[in-house]
């Protein structure tokens, strides 16, 4: 039986699963690790440790699927953007990888919109600075670290440390080097003009490979550890949304893939790279090769309920593990009888800042028009909802832009498990949506474009169609849409006016 794997180094730890030549997924392993926040807007984590997971849940798989590692016939590697890892000339990690979450270069960002300009650097890559993104972290660097920074020979993303680790070659890939600052996103190569403007030498930058590209092979010593076959092709691989993007199917203009993780996403194919005049949502290339792809990331979405559990919860959460329940299916449950638009009760899911479409760090959560009657279960479902209208912020951005949108697909994970917020999402949206029996939505796709890569699946959409089957429809309903326009308009002008005192605030 021919195999894949496909490997995820996600924020909290590395995912593998392992494919077969139907594009079924027969098992899927997780290994977390720690991530370092213990200074204000600090977020790093060791790829020393990245690496021993990886390790982990790659023989774990791959026991789990009770298969031969001898299969194996490519491996797919995604994993978390934006994220630093500076190397030195022998191949040894000089710090620890700055993450994607780390937000400690603001200063940098003002300096490169002062110096450089919004306009100059959107000319050559289409996006603007932001504190995640890994450009303005390298030049945290220089700022702040200078012994650190005089070391580097080489920079990478998390995920190609992996793959220098398996195969002993750099590479990246085209949607994971969109999120850097530093590539010509419209062109599919580092913008090699910025960089000479930001004195970053040229040298320091792996080579782009299209993502379903084979960069490299398995290194014998890695294949002895591992069980699998020596010299089986690596291939470039993904950022985690684009990878995410072909598991659910978004491979063409017009077909949308959301996701409720800890963050919420808006993934949307397009055939040509258009850009958000505003700069809310992203503009990046796709994993398929030929095509880019708009990415809306709202900052907390999952983490928006968690943390509304975690603090106003606590009695529910101990009653329900004393019944044996899950805390959030019982506090959704009473949310679910709470009508549409909460009866007035609006929140701004702002808890972290938000990235799209306002790109405002300085952001912050808010309840507005609570009354005597609000009981803790509208207080709920207003979370819930002000996550869909800050999604519906960046579908809404992809309107105007006059993207294509006729499809709305979502994984089966994270948020979308239950049908409560699934109804609340198309009900905003005004849309139907299709959840699709993917979990590890990042992985598989990791996995199907590596299968594709060594012939194992004759195209990515037929690796789609074999693997991934509808498992939910969610029909919106006209006249819950229709209340939750008018509250619409108020969520958006909360954030207008607020835009100014968020900023005295902080
Ligand atoms: C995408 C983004 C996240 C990270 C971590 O722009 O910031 O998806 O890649 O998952």
């Amino acid at each position: 039986m021919e195999l894949v794997i496909g490997i995820d180094l996600a924020t909290s730890g590395a995912k593998c699963v392992v494919m077969d030549k139907d594009a079924q997924v027969l098992a899927v392993a997780f290994t977390p690790y720690p991530l370092d926040t213990s200074e204000q807007g600090k977020a790093e984590q060791n790829p020393a440790e990245w690496w021993a997971a990886t390790r982990r849940s790659i023989k774990e798989a791959l026991q789990q699927a009770n298969a031969d590692p001898r299969a194996v016939q490519a491996i797919g590697l995604t994993g978390q953007m934006h994220g630093l890892v500076a190397l030195d000339a022998a191949g040894e990690v000089i710090r620890p990888a700055i993450i994607w979450l780390d937000s400690r270069s603001i200063p940098q960002c003002e300096w490169l919109l002062e110096n450089i300009g919004e306009e100059a650097i959107a000319k050559h890559t289409l996006n603007v600075p932001l504190t995640g993104f890994t450009g303005p972290k390298l030049l945290w660097l220089r700022d702040n670290e200078p012994e650190s920074y005089a070391r580097i020979a080489q920079i990478m993303l998390p995920k190609d440390y992996i793959r220098l680790r398996l195969t002993g070659v750099p590479g990246t890939d085209v949607s994971d080097a969109s999120g850097t600052m530093l590539f010509d996103v419209a062109r599919r190569t580092w913008s090699e003009e910025l960089v000479r403007t930001l004195d970053i030498p040229l040298r320091w930058l792996p080579p782009a490979y299209e993502s379903g590209e084979i960069v490299g092979n398995l290194l014998p010593e890695v294949a002895t550890e591992l069980g699998l076959r020596a010299g089986i092709p690596v291939i470039a691989g993904a950022g985690d949304q684009a990878a995410a993007g072909v598991a659910c199917g978004a491979l063409t203009e017009g077909v949308a893939a959301a996701n409720i993780g800890s963050g919420g996403i808006v993934f949307i194919a397009m055939d040509s790279p258009k850009v958000d005049p505003s700069f809310g949502v992203h503009t990046f290339c796709h994993a398929v090769e030929g095509k880019w792809h708009l990415l809306g990331v709202v900052q907390t979405a999952g983490l928006a309920l968690k943390w509304f559990t975690k603090t106003f919860c606590r009695e529910e959460a101990a009653a329900a593990e004393i019944c044996d329940k899950n805390v959030y299916d019982v506090l959704l449950q009473k949310a679910s009888h709470v009508p549409p638009g909460c009866e007035g009760l609006v929140f701004l899911p702002y808890l972290m800042g938000e990235r799209s479409p306002h790109r405002d760090p300085n952001a912050r959560g808010v309840f507005f028009g609570a009354q005597l009657h609000h009981g803790k279960e509208y207080f709920t479902r207003a979370v819930l909802e002000g996550v869909a209208f800050a999604m519906r912020d960046c579908v809404e951005t992809a309107r105007q832009m006059g993207v294509k949108l006729d499809t709305y697909y979502t994984g089966a994970g994270g948020g979308y498990q239950g049908r409560l917020w699934r109804q609340i999402q198309a009900d905003i949206f005004g849309a139907n949506l299709v959840t699709l029996n993917v979990q590890e939505s990042s992985a598989s796709g990791a996995a199907m474009l590596a299968g594709h890569a060594c012939g194992l699946y004759e195209s990515l959409e037929a690796a789609y169609r074999a693997g991934v089957q509808p498992l939910w429809y969610t029909e919106y309903d006209e006249s819950n849409h229709a209340r939750y326009q008018s509250l619409y308009t108020v969520y958006r002008r909360l954030y207008t006016n607020l835009r100014s005192l968020f900023k005295e605030l902080a």
